[in-house]
């Protein structure tokens, strides 16, 4: 099985690794998370939502966040638009990308977007028709590929329906988020087999939360498949609020630790990357979730003892 030569890595750290916070983060620490994960090499980093601030306080500077962005060329600033109004506001502060978010399960969607599948999908397709008419891209999420907090296992004949809608919708990929981290290889190969015999692989992104430790499993069980996009969060950042007990995605450091190691090229500098997830742990006032960042940490510390 030849594993692809080059993946790219989507950072959801600013959006789904800090729409959980508690507190109001200030709008300049996510412009400096989002400057320096640019600097890191991100190639693509979503930077906010603009959904309801009753729903989701943490991102009610979205406006704010959007524009303050200094942006580097080359890299996309995708933003969460659930409807037409979220689109227009996120279109009005400069949006080149925005992604429509449904889920494979009906009882998830309507705890995270208070409508059922169907209803999701009308909306959606006022966001992708305004989005083409505006030249922005969209991409498109599917949460609960494999388990919901509220219907538990999740068909993938369900997921591949739902991938298929978003597709035909015109996104360009469509982010299968395995959203409680339930997944395991097995499961999650099934599930994606079965949606790419309705979307192309390479239209295909895996976007894991690590909350039963099995993200970076899963993700060398996509890259088998021919996978090569992941979501990924610096420091392992995040959880979902209407999915009680989710932790963050998959760190970025591990995810770009175990590419590097498989000799796969992601353009991203990992020692400054691991910086970046040091530097808003502390800022957040806790310990990183990822493993290499932990580590790198502690041998720069050694480094600088012994210096
Ligand atoms: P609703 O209550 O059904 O909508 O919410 P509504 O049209 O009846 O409006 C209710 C209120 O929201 C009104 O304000 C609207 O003006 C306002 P009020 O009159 O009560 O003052 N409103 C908005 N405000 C700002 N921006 C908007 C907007 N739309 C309406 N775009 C809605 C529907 C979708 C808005 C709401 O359910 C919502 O905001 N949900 C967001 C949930 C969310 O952000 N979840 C987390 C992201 S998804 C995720 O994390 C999963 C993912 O990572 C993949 C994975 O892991 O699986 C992507
Ligand atoms: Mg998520």
């Amino acid at each position: 099985m030849t594993l692809p030569n080059t993946v790219r890595i989507v950072e959801v750290g600013a959006r789904d690794g800090l729409q959980n916070e508690p507190g109001e983060l200030p709008t300049r620490v996510k412009l400096e998370l989002i400057e320096r994960l640019g600097e890191a090499g991100l190639p693509a980093i979503e930077a906010t939502a603009f959904v309801s601030p009753k729903w989701i306080p943490q991102m009610a500077d979205h406006t704010e966040v959007l524009e303050g962005i200094r942006r580097k060329p080359g890299v996309s600033y995708p933003v969460l638009t659930p409807n037409l109004r979220g689109f227009e506001a996120a279109l009005a502060a400069g949006a080149t990308e925005v992604a429509i978010f449904g889920a494979a399960s009906e009882a998830f969607s309507k705890k995270n977007i208070n409508c059922s599948i169907a209803e999701s999908l009308e909306r959606f397709a006022k966001v992708a028709e305004a989005a083409r008419a505006a030249n922005v891209r969209v991409r498109g999420y599917v949460s609960c590929v494999v388990g919901c907090p509220y219907e538990g296992d999740i068909a993938p004949e369900s997921v591949a329906r739902v991938a298929q809608a978003l597709r035909d919708l015109g996104c360009y990929e469509v982010s299968l988020g395995d959203t409680i981290g339930v997944g395991t290889p097995r499961k999650t190969q099934s599930m994606i087999e079965a949606c790419a015999r309705h979307v192309p692989i390479a239209q295909l992104a895996g976007h894991y939360h690590d909350t039963y430790g099995q993200a970076l499993a899963n993700i060398y069980a996509s890259l088998e498949l021919g996978m090569a996009t992941f979501d990924a969060s610096v420091a392992g950042l995040g959880g979902c609020p209407y999915a009680a007990g989710a932790s963050g995605n998959v760190a970025t450091e591990d995810v770009v630790y175990l590419l590097h190691g498989l000799g796969i090229q992601t353009g991203i500098d990992l020692d400054r990357l691991a910086e970046t997830g040091r530097w808003i742990s502390d800022v957040l006032g806790r310990a990183s979730s990822s493993k290499v960042g932990r580590a790198l940490a502690a041998q720069s510390n050694k480094a600088q003892h012994a210096a």
